[in-house]
């Protein structure tokens, strides 16, 4: 009998399969860059007035390791101020680039291609400053977007369920914004990004005292819902699809609920959504296969809403989320010099390494400690599964450790798989007795890494890159909408790396082109219990110096003359 969830499954598993790069084929895309359309990165709403953040004078005094651990932070109070905050270091601009005759934004935020299909919502109460409503957040401005009044008389409901004070934010993705560069494979990237920025959230959050939760139980159609997504005129190709809608309060509250009564989403469809977003190309080519993907793992709300500190609960120390005990984290290079919010501000992608620059075993044993998680700390506390994507590493330049192909292994549960499936050539010799890192096998792969992604040579001119291998069939099997699941647990585990490379004076870049069955086949993985779904590098970048710099937000002052 074919069940809806069979053929969700089937249509996940047809989508992952068709859109995996091969040696000798490329997953389909238009194979040409259609300048003329080329999607605007900045969403806006024509018809609103925007109300301004006003941007940091100064930044949190929170040193590195504030980032993660949410006992180093007091709580501050929310505010206009303090959401201004938290979206500039978590979504807003971080510098304009430019060369002649061409200048673009990047942001606190990677993406793929720099394209940016993640969008940001904020459902407000009244706060100083700010009256209740739900926005969207248009990082080229820095202000809130108002689409909707809430009444004030919702806010006690909400609390009452919530047990505490807070807002929520909600992410979504405009798929044709990735899809007009990388065709079919898009919405894989659509999904890492979600990733990265819910952990970009989760950092910004923990410098002011607060928690993000994800509240994994309200469905997608209730997320569009409380956006007013069913009242709003999209362009053609251009809508938006909800991805995860989080509640933000302050930390140490327990236990937080991880639903919302349906009460409580219907009175959003009573309210008056006000707005038109803009054109953000003219033309467009439908990967419908992209809607079919995004249908099957839709989340119908079917999510358990186990409070977060239950519902990534697993056994053994290195991997203990238990609300209790914290790890230490790994010494004696954990923590950096950099202040956190500079360590944000500065994150960029290497576009080029320099194939000399080596890192110690510390420095490299910090960074990975980092992707474990760990009880009150960000950004994996955020409410996710437990652990299922672990990092097969090519080690080339590490001081200490002698070059070749490492596992780092982040839920001790696959280990017995793992072992079981790949090559019985591997060492699985442990490597620290602090991290569960293990040697599989020694040796230079350097061009190896390269070629297995996408023939870059940045994956093999750095100190080392990774493949993160995620446990996929089971998950899949287990609920379809897990597929975006994994690859937010990638984004998230990429954002951390990211910010640990600056953290430790190098830089990364994520990898999303990369050739997924040779990355199999090299570990020996026979189907589909396990894949690789994201890659990455980390090293000594080589800069390109014919680009200038600018400030994030020098455009607003010319706006305001
Ligand atoms: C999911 C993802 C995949 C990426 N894939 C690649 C890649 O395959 N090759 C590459 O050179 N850069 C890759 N990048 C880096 C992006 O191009 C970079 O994040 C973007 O240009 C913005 O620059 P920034 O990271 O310096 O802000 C990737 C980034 C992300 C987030």
């Amino acid at each position: 009998m074919i069940t809806e969830t069979n053929s969700a499954v089937t249509e996940t598993l047809l989508y992952h399969e068709q859109t995996k790069h091969h040696f000798h084929r490329y997953a389909r895309s238009a194979g040409f860059l259609d300048w003329a359309n080329q999607p605007n990165p900045f969403r806006s709403y024509e018809g609103v007035t925007p109300v301004r953040l006003p941007l940091l004078q100064k930044d949190p005094a929170s040193e590195h390791l504030a980032l993660y651990e949410r006992s180093r932070n007091a709580f501050q109070h929310f505010t206009r101020e303090t959401i201004g905050a938290f979206l500039e270091l978590s979504l807003g601009l971080s510098a304009w680039k430019s060369i002649p005759g061409n200048s673009w934004a990047l942001r606190v935020n990677p993406s793929s291609g720099n394209l940016h299909p993640t969008e940001a919502y904020l459902i407000l109460p009244t706060l100083p400053g700010v009256t209740a409503g739900v926005f969207h957040y248009n990082s080229y401005l820095h202000a809130l977007e108002p689409r909707a009044e809430v009444p004030e008389t919702l806010w006690p409901q909400i609390k009452e369920h919530l047990h505490t004070d807070g807002f929520f934010v909600a992410l979504t993705s405009i798929f044709w914004r990735e899809a007009w560069k990388y065709g079919e494979r898009a919405f894989r990237y659509g999904q890492h990004d979600v990733g990265h920025a819910l952990a970009a959230l989760s950092f910004a959050a923990n410098l002011l005292g607060w928690k993000v939760t994800w509240l994994n139980a309200v469905s997608d159609e209730e997320i569009a819902m409380l956006l007013g997504f069913n009242q709003t005129q999209w362009p053609e190709f251009e809508w938006e699809h909800p991805e995860l809608l989080c509640f933000v309060h302050r930390s140490g509250e327990q236990r937080i609920p991880r639903d919302l009564p349906s009460e409580i989403v219907s009175e959003f469809s009573g309210l008056k959504f006000q707005g038109t977003p803009n054109q953000l190309s003219a033309d467009h080519v439908d990967w419908e296969i992209i809607s079919r993907v995004a249908e099957a793992t839709a989340n119908v709300g079917q999510a358990s809403s186990l409070p977060p500190e239950l519902a990534g609960k697993v056994s053994a120390s290195h991997f203990q989320t238990d609300s209790n005990t914290t790890l230490p984290f790994y010494t004696p290079t954990a923590e950096s010099g950099i202040p956190a919010a500079q360590i944000i501000r500065q994150r960029r992608s290497a576009v080029a390494f320099d194939g000399i620059t080596s890192i110690t075993k510390n420095q490299f044993c910090a960074m990975l400690d980092k992707t474990l998680p760990r009880a009150e700390c960000a950004p994996f506390d955020l409410g996710l599964t437990a652990p299922c994507v672990h990092l097969l590493l090519f080690v080339h330049r590490v001081t200490g450790l002698e070059p070749g192909l490492y596992f780092l292994l982040r839920a001790e549960r696959d280990l017995p798989a793992l072992q079981q499936q790949c090559h019985r050539h591997f060492l699985w010799r442990p490597v620290d007795e602090a991290l569960p890192l293990y040697l599989l096998q020694a040796g230079d792969f350097q061009s190896t890494a390269s070629s297995v992604s996408c023939q870059q040579s940045i994956a093999g001119d750095s100190a080392f890159s990774l493949g993160m291998i995620a446990r996929f069939r089971e998950e899949l099997e287990t609920a379809p909408y897990r597929y975006r699941h994994l690859f937010w647990e990638t984004g998230m585990i990429g954002q951390v790396l990211y910010l640990e490379a600056e953290a430790q004076g190098v830089r990364a870049t994520g990898i999303g082109c990369f050739f997924d069955d040779p990355v199999h086949e090299l570990m020996g993985l026979p189907d589909d219990a396990f894949q690789s779904l994201y890659h990455f590098t980390v090293g000594g970048p080589r800069e390109d110096t014919r680009l200038a710099t600018l400030a994030a937000y020098h455009h607003l002052k010319a706006l305001a003359h």
